[in-house]
């Protein structure tokens, strides 16, 4: 099954799909340090460049679209829900592209999308109604949406995401990825001999423990047995109520790129050509691999069901 990838960023989504035995014919993202990743992992090509500049007829033919596509809000100025509410929006480009193969007798078979837990409810719930508007009225999908958390299907990591998986049958019926029960501590996944610079200095210190103010007054929190939620700006270091830090040999440490790769289900030998701030980025911007195979594998049953798997 031929996969385009979009929003590719460093391929977590690809990797589970890749392990679930699809093909990625064609990828995308236009942040030179995700591709450099990307590149250094995967066997199959990236095109670096923003998806608005590139030609839709540039973009093959393929059985399933999938992309983590970051979440704006729509105009709403056509208040139809529908293409016109969401032009000009990334959300926008992915529908354009859907579309130009309807119209070339070419319809992907499913789309599997990522994007935050909150889409439902971002701007009031008309941001997932113009979405769900498009897939299913206008290009014709069933869909499936749903939240799942990486700390279901293996990774010590509390990580909700929401998916939204689609067939172009509409006779698919697509069953939530079975959990598993999580045996992994974020302790067991720890380096050890890691390099001075990952240990917090006592100057620092008292910042990054101190709770949270004002309005967020969060408690301060280390040595989680499930990670909280990596994000894009971990590298910024924040407070420990929004970040990881655990102790080692008596002191306190943030994560290493190597230990944020593992939260996110990327085995040892994934490469990382890049400097620990973008590092962080990219694995605080990257969808667990384990989710993306537990689905993948869930997408490759139903198209087998319908005999439509190859
Ligand atoms: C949430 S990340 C996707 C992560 C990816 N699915 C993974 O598992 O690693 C979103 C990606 O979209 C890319 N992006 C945002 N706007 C873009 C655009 N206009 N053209 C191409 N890529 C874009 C960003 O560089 C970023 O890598």
């Amino acid at each position: 099954m031929n996969i385009v990838s979009l929003f590719s960023g460093i391929g977590g989504l690809d990797q589970g799909f890749v392990h679930a035995g699809y093909d990625i014919i064609w990828a995308n993202d236009f942040d030179k340090y995700a591709v450099q990743t990307y590149r250094a992992n995967f066997r199959s090509p990236i095109l670096l460049g923003d998806i608005n500049a590139i030609p839709l007829e540039s973009i093959p033919d393929h059985d399933v679209l999938i992309g983590g596509f970051p979440c704006q809000p729509f105009s709403m100025m056509g208040g139809g829900l529908g293409f016109e509410d969401a032009r000009g929006t990334l959300f926008f480009r992915i529908a354009e592209i859907i579309e130009a193969k309807i119209q070339a007798g070419r319809k992907p078979r499913a789309i599997v999308l990522e994007n935050v837990r909150s889409l439902k409810t971002h701007n009031r719930g008309k941001t997932f109604s113009v979405i769900a508007n498009i897939l299913q009225k206008d290009l014709g999908y069933i869909m499936y949406p749903m939240v799942l958390n990486s700390a279901d299907y293996g990774v010590p990591q509390i990580r909700n995401r929401t998916f939204i998986v689609c067939f172009a049958n509409h006779q698919a019926a697509f069953s939530v990825p079975k959990e598993v029960v999580l045996e992994k501590k974020l302790s067991d996944l720890l380096e050890h001999d890691v390099p001075e610079k990952y240990f917090l200095s006592e100057r620092i210190l008292p910042t990054i423990l101190s709770n949270g103010t004002g309005g967020y007054n969060a408690k301060s929190e280390i040595d989680l047995p499930v990670a909280r939620p990596l994000c894009a700006t971990m590298g910024k270091m924040h407070r420990a109520c929004q970040d990881n830090y655990v102790t080692q040999n008596g002191r306190i440490r943030r994560l290493t790129p190597r230990e944020c790769a593992r939260l996110q289900g990327f085995s040892d030998d994934f490469a990382i050509p890049v400097s620990d701030a973008q590092a962080y980025k990219q694995f605080g911007n990257a969808v667990t691999v384990n989710v993306a195979h537990a689905v993948a594998r869930e997408v490759r049953k139903t198209l087998e069901k319908l005999g439509e798997w190859h």
